[in-house]
């Protein structure tokens, strides 16, 4: 049975998630709560190969419904492999992207559906859903300017504009569709007061 707490970071590409849910697990631990950070695709041996495979620039190929299982694939395996013996062990879980990142860009993104992609995920996940979800929110010029400080472009960064703000817009249903769980932050500030809010929103499903 869950105990702990399941907490998702979203977002556009240079959104700055890590950035923020690194810092928050850092206060987390300094509060003495017991907390692991972890991101997909990825976070475990098997879904980490499979981030190789989605993320490959070589891979332009890939088709969408191929793109959208392999991503549900990696989510079930990062689940069993690492989110649910963390949350049974009674901890928190930072989470840098879940579910919600497969609704807005294959959902939308890549124009599957919201609903088909849930339909697919409900088969990965059943109902372990996250607590809370943070919504971190850039314009389209930050998100850019971040994305390539960064380096090297995977396979979705180097999408056209016109996909990713697509994918901004489905955030932005999502939110609609789910404003008690996703709570949206303005993402263009400093990391301080980025990592303020979104420790406001921690504390607040942490602590009741
Ligand atoms: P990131 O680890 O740098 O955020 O890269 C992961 C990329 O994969 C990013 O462009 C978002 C994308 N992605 C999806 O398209 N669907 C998903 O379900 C997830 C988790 C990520």
């Amino acid at each position: 049975m869950k105990k702990g707490f399941f907490i998702t970071f979203e977002g556009n590409d240079g959104a700055g998630k890590t950035t923020i849910a690194l810092a928050c697990k850092e206060r987390l631990e300094q509060a003495g709560i017991d907390v692991i950070y972890t991101r997909e695709p990825g976070g475990s041996k098997i879904a980490e190969q499979i981030r190789n495979i989605l993320l490959d620039p070589q891979n332009k190929e890939m088709d969408a419904r191929t793109e959208a299982i392999l991503y549900a694939a990696a989510r079930r395996q990062h689940l069993m492999d690492i989110v649910a013996p963390a949350l049974e062990q009674g901890k928190v879980v930072l989470c840098d992207r879940f579910l919600d990142s497969s609704l807005a860009y294959q959902g939308v993104g890549r124009d599957l559906g919201i609903e088909a992609i849930e339909q697919l995920n409900h088969f990965a996940i059943h109902n372990l859903m996250p607590d809370q979800t943070i919504f971190l929110s850039v314009n389209e010029e930050i998100a850019n300017q971040r994305m390539h400080q960064r380096g090297e472009l995977n396979r979705l960064d180097q999408e056209k504009d016109e996909f990713h703000r697509k994918v901004r817009q489905g955030y932005e249903i999502l939110l609609k569709r789910d404003p008690k769980r996703i709570k949206k932050i303005d993402a263009s500030r400093s990391i301080e007061e980025v990592s303020n809010d979104a420790m406001e929103v921690i504390q607040k499903i942490i602590y009741g």
